[in-house]
C-alpha cells in the first residue's frame, strides 16, 4: 500500500460536505468508525489490538508484556473542522512502516505497537491530550469525567455513550513504564519545512501553552433605550481581549522568542440582536517560547480586558510546560536521516505528554506545503507521505534491532 492510499480509507469518515473539514471528536460516531479502520489496518498486518482503559488503542507486533517495547502511532481525532492528516498521518504512516519492515523480513528484537491516542486535540471537552494524560497521570480520572462537551455532556456519559465504562479511567504506570522509545510523526503544522526546503524534520521541544476560559459578566438591557453612558456591556470587554491578544502575542513573536495568542471560542448569552449581552465567555489559547513570555503575555492580554462595571474572571483549563523529546533519541534519529533538520513546535502533542512522563520520545515532522493547518486546507503532498513513512520504517528498523535502545 502506500500512506496516501491509507489515507485515502479515511477520506470519507467525518468530514462535513458544508466546510470540507473534518469533525472527528472524540467518542462520536466517526471516531468510532476510526477506531474500526485502525483495527482493520492492524489485522490485515498480523497486530493484536488492544484498547486500554483509557481508550488508547494499541496494535502489537510481538508481546506487550516484554520491557522495552517501541511504539509509534499518533491520534484519530479532529479539532472541529480540521483536516485529514493532523492525527491520521502519523497513524497511516505507522502502518505503511510496519508493513515496509514485514517486507524488508526485519526480525524485531523487541515488540512493536503502533497506538492512537484517544482525544489528542480535547476538541470536544476542551483537555487536550485527555488519553495520553489519562495514562501517564498528568490528568485525575475525576476531572476528566466531569468535562462537558458544547451540549452539556460529560466525558462519563460519552464513554457510556460509546459502551465504555468510565470508572475504568485511570494512569497506567505499568504499560508506560514498559516503552523504550516513542516516535510520533506528525505533519508540520507552520512553515518551518516549507522555509527550509525539506520533507522531513526531526522535532525538538514543544512551547509551553494553554488554555484559559474569561468569563465577562455585565449588565443584560435594551439595545435602543439604554444610553451609551449607562452600559455595562460584557461584549465590549470580550473585544479588548480579543485586540489585546492579537496586538502583544503580534509585538512579541520574533524569529527568535515566539509567542502566540488566538481567541478562537465564543459564547454569549442571551445572544439577541437587540440585547446589550448578561454574560460572554471568551478562550484564549496563549503560547510561547518560554514561560517567562507566556506569564507575561497572559497578565497583560487578561489586564487590557478589565473594563469599570464588568466582572472578569480568568480559569486557566489547561497548562502544559516547556516539553523537550529526549536529546539522545532524538539526535540518534537525525544520524539516521542525513540532511534532516530539527524543528520546534508550537503546537501540542502527545510524544510531549510522554516525554514529559520521563518516556524517550521522539518526534518527525512532515512538510506541509500550505503552512496552514486545524483547517480543510492542511495538506501533504504524496511524494512528502511517502518519504515520511519511509523515514520512519527506517528509524524503526534501527530501533527494533539495536542491541540497546539509545539512552
Ligand atoms: C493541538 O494540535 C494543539 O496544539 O492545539
Ligand atoms: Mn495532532
Ligand atoms: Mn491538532
Amino acid at each position: 500500500m502506500s500512506v496516501a492510499a491509507r489515507l485515502e480509507e479515511i477520506a470519507g469518515l467525518g468530514r462535513d460536505p458544508s466546510s470540507g473539514g473534518y469533525r472527528r471528536l472524540a467518542w462520536t460516531d466517526p471516531d468510532l468508525a476510526l477506531r474500526e479502520w485502525f483495527a482493520g489496518e492492524a489485522a490485515s498486518l498480523g497486530l493484536d489490538v488492544e484498547t486500554d482503559r483509557n481508550g488508547n488503542m494499541w496494535a502489537w507486533w510481538g508481546d506487550a508484556a516484554t520491557d522495552g517495547a517501541v511504539i509509534t502511532g499518533s491520534h484519530l481525532d479532529s479539532v472541529p473542522d480540521g483536516g485529514n492528516f493532523d492525527g491520521p498521518l502519523g497513524v497511516a504512516s505507522a502502518f505503511e512502516a510496519v508493513e515496509e519492515l514485514q517486507r524488508r523480513g526485519v526480525q524485531p528484537g523487541r515488540p512493536l505497537a503502533v497506538a492512537c491516542f484517544t482525544d489528542e486535540e480535547g476538541g470536544r471537552f476542551g483537555v487536550a491530550c485527555i488519553g495520553s494524560r489519562l495514562s501517564s497521570g498528568a490528568l485525575a480520572p475525576d476531572r476528566a469525567l466531569a468535562l462537558r462537551d458544547a451540549d452539556g455532556v460529560t466525558f462519563a456519559e460519552a464513554l457510556s455513550r460509546a459502551g465504555r465504562d468510565p470508572r475504568s479511567l485511570g494512569a497506567e504506570p505499568d504499560r508506560l513504564s514498559r516503552i523504550g522509545a516513542f516516535v510520533e510523526l506528525h505533519v508540520e503544522q507552520g512553515r518551518g519545512l516549507i522555509d527550509l526546503d525539506r520533507a522531513v524534520a526531526v522535532g525538538t521541544a514543544i512551547y509551553p501553552h494553554g488554555r484559559w476560559r474569561v468569563d465577562f459578566s455585565g449588565q443584560p438591557n435594551h439595545a435602543g433605550t439604554t444610553r451609551m453612558a449607562d452600559r455595562r456591556d460584557p461584549m465590549v470587554a470580550f473585544a479588548r481581549l480579543v485586540l489585546a491578544a492579537q496586538a502583544q502575542a503580534d509585538a512579541l513573536d520574533t524569529p527568535t522568542r515566539a509567542a502566540r495568542a488566538t481567541v478562537g471560542k465564543v459564547a454569549c448569552t442571551p445572544n439577541a440582536v437587540n440585547a446589550v449581552p448578561a454574560h460572554v465567555t471568551g478562550w484564549l489559547d496563549a503560547r510561547a517560547e518560554d514561560e517567562g513570555t507566556l506569564d507575561a503575555l497572559l497578565e497583560t492580554i487578561t489586564g487590557e480586558a478589565a473594563i469599570p462595571g464588568i466582572s472578569v474572571t480568568v480559569t486557566e483549563e489547561s497548562r502544559t510546560p516547556a516539553q523537550h523529546f529526549d536529546v539522545t533519541l532524538s539526535q540518534h534519529i537525525a544520524g539516521l536521516l542525513p540532511g534532516a533538520p530539527l524543528l520546534a513546535t508550537g503546537a501540542g502533542h502527545d510524544a510531549g505528554v510522554l516525554a514529559e512522563a520521563g518516556i524517550p520520545a521522539a518526534m518527525l515532522f512532515v512538510r506541509n506545503p500550505t503552512g496552514i493547518s486545524h483547517s480543510p486546507e492542511e495538506l501533504a503532498e504524496d511524494a512528502d507521505c511517502e518519504a515520511g513513512g519511509r523515514a520512519l520504517a527506517d528509524v524503526l528498523a534501527d530501533l527494533l534491532t539495536a542491541e540497546r535502545l539509545p539512552r
